[in-house]
């Protein structure tokens, strides 16, 4: 099954523990207990299966997640637990993954630039018949790979304008507004489905980027003049970080309703593509301390690992340190910054991480909110592939509502 693996670079993980909920183990025993000297991540398959199920029943349409953002099949089955049913996929890897877990699964295939081979092997060998483009080359690739297949649905990715969110997703895909009238009107024809999507950014702390975007999509609609069945807005969610207190996801819930019955489009359906919002609460990574030099922390893994969003993006992750035996920690809390294990010296993560003043080597600490594209993003630089992977039962480092 080793196909299945999306992390190629790296050697494979192992689950120490995949038993009831109840009888997992927590972080900190199992720190006393293995003593890991390589990263450990740690998975929460109960949080991650309660905030799916609170997305699902909050958000006004299907949820499809974000495959990419976490891969794992930990994961993909918490989700599942979690009352998850539909999956945005962005390759052939996630789709082959996905389909082999859940035969019933709706899968979306939402990469607008897809190798043919790929949309060929989705649609014959894993029945997707839901594409996305943003440019009528793609769509005509899509027509022509998926012949006269029935059922097809067709969603034309909306560009918007750079909006509030921490990391930007507006340069790469999304057709202008002219363009998406006329791919709208041209797909019409072919699709037994025809949708509209968009994506605000990642980590987008402001409800009203959905409003405008729901208002911009209303008059690509509206100037296209034929019916559309889909509007999906995508993912953007955002979760908490030690320096940011993100409004619950009701607030953001309640203003694409709001915007969505203004646009008066009774036989459209809503989709939200989430990543983040559904898994950054259920992952954390245990590192450990190999030196300490003044207020840096060189520590075993880093931005070519799990932390990549700690470097050049500056995300701050929750820290506790793990100490199981000797000294207590110092109760006054230092800022420290980190260095990773590779030769880079680009393999620097600022923080500030807050951590005990007394923190030195052999000491564990454990970062939190590290579900989202953190260990899915892992490669072997330097030789450091090795890392666990284990399921426990602790709670979430911060609350994300
Ligand atoms: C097309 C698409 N949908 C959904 C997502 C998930 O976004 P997020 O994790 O911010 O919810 C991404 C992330 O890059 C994406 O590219």
């Amino acid at each position: 099954m080793s196909h299945l693996r999306v992390r190629s670079a790296v050697s494979p993980v192992r689950r120490a523990f995949a038993s009831f909920e109840a009888e997992l183990p927590l972080v900190a025993d199992l720190v006393a207990i293995e003593r890991p000297e390589e990263p450990m991540h740690c998975l929460r398959p109960a949080v991650i299966a309660d905030a799916a199920r609170a997305f699902v029943a909050g958000f006004p349409g299907d949820t499809l997640y974000a495959v990419k953002c976490n891969p794992e099949p930990a994961v993909l089955r918490a989700l599942w637990d979690g009352g998850v049913r539909h999956f945005d996929c962005a390759s052939a890897g996630e789709v082959a993954l996905v389909r082999t877990m859940f035969p019933d699964a709706h899968i979306a295939f939402m990469h607008p630039v897809k190798a043919r081979g790929a949309i060929r092997e989705a649609l014959v060998r894993h029945g997707v018949r839901d594409f996305v483009f943003d440019d009528a080359s793609e769509l005509a690739k899509i027509l022509a790979e998926t012949g006269d297949a029935a059922d097809l649905g067709l969603v034309v990715r909306l560009a918007l304008p750079k909006g509030p969110a921490v990391l930007d997703l507006s340069g790469k895909f999304g057709a202008s507004h002219d363009d998406a009238v006329a791919l709208l009107r041209a797909a019409r024809p072919r699709a037994a489905r025809l949708g509209l999507s968009f994506h605000v950014g990642s980590q987008c702390l402001d409800p009203l980027a959905w409003r405008d975007a729901i208002q911009l999509a209303g008059e690509v609609i509206r100037a296209a003049g034929v019916p559309v069945d889909v509007l999906d807005v995508g993912g953007g969610f955002p979760v908490a970080y030690p320096d940011i207190d993100p409004p619950p996801l009701g607030a953001f819930f309640a203003e694409i309703e709001a915007a969505f019955e203004a646009l008066d489009l009774p036989g459209t359906r809503l989709w939200a593509e989430p990543g983040r919002a559904l898994v950054a609460a259920g992952g954390s990574v245990v590192v450990q301390v190999q030196m300490r030099r003044g207020s840096t922390l060189y520590v075993n893994d880093g931005v070519y690992g799990s932390l990549s969003d700690a470097g050049a993006l500056g995300f701050r992750f929750p820290a506790r340190l793990i100490r199981p035996e000797g000294r207590a920690p110092s109760e006054v809390l230092r800022p420290f910054a980190f260095f990773g294990p590779t030769c880079d010296s680009a393999d620097a993560m600022h923080g500030p991480f807050l951590l005990p003043e007394d923190v030195a080597e052999g000491d564990w600490i454990e970062l939190g909110q590290l579900g989202a594209y953190g260990a899915c993003l892992r490669t072997g630089f330097n030789g450091f592939d090795r890392a666990r992977l284990v399921e426990v039962r602790d709670g979430a480092a911060l609350g994300s509502d």
